[in-house]
């Protein structure tokens, strides 16, 4: 799904949102460099606000509107940026254009994790551990339509799952994103060139980003919803 076509008034008992370019890499990556916890704005005003009242030195502001770093937040949405030396014990507060959105469409579910390529096998080995019984891998896409490189991470989840449990794989979505992944497994970054929010980061000079984001498991760290809107690691 992306954020406007979930099925209205609902939410499952897990919500696994992702935005592989590039918030929930993003995320996954401050939180393995040991950012205190990441707290997520869909209002950039809000955000500001908000984070007003935290310490500066204990805080960090990433904004992002069609790609680019807002003016006057201290980073952008790149996860190059998230370094140990920049955001260890820093809380890390974050709006963008869609994945932001998406985790705030969710934020009611019991559980709330996001996911992108690199922390693809973490996300699997919650859903293994755990079983909830319904599961929505929630795409952000872009401004409502659906995305390459969300749903190939979608695939890349739900393709680990079949291969390993005999679960219900739910919808047409999912049989599709599982083929996508399989189609292009080993031609992730192509993929990302052919995806419409890869050639606008890449017409923004962002090909680490793409080269990044388009690895497999590289990171085993998981981010869960502590509160509504906070992320931290899952122990
Ligand atoms: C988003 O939330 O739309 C993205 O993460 C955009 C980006 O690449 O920064």
């Amino acid at each position: 799904h992306t954020p406007e076509l979930t099925p209205p008034d609902s939410v499952p008992d897990c919500a696994i949102a992702i935005d592989v370019l590039r918030a929930t890499t993003t995320i996954a990556t401050a939180l393995n460099a040991g950012a205190e916890a990441v707290q997520v704005f869909s209002d950039m005003e809000k955000l500001m606000l908000f984070s007003e009242e935290w310490q500066p030195d204990l805080r960090l502001r990433a904004g992002e509107r069609g790609g680019a770093k807002v003016t006057g937040c201290d980073l952008g949405n790149s996860p190059l940026d998230c370094t140990p030396e920049r955001v260890q014990g820093r809380r890390l507060f974050i709006s963008t254009t869609n994945g932001t959105r998406a985790l705030q469409r969710v934020q009611e579910s019991p559980v709330v994790l996001a996911a992108a390529l690199i922390n693809r096998q973490a996300a699997v080995q919650y859903l293994l551990d755990r079983q909830p019984e319904n599961v929505w891998l929630l795409g952000s896409g872009w401004e409502g339509s659906f995305s390459l490189e969300d749903t190939v991470c979608a695939g890349a989840i739900a393709s680990a799952l079949a291969d390993k449990a005999n679960v219900d794989m739910g919808n047409d979505e999912v049989f599709g994103a599982i083929a996508l992944y399989r189609q292009w497994q080993d031609n992730l970054l192509e993929l990302f060139h052919h995806a419409s929010h890869g050639q606008r980061l890449l017409r923004l000079d962002c090909l680490e980003d793409l080269k990044y984001c388009a690895q497999t498991d590289i990171l085993d760290v998981l981010p869960i919803q502590r509160e509504a809107g906070v992320l931290v690691k899952n122990t």
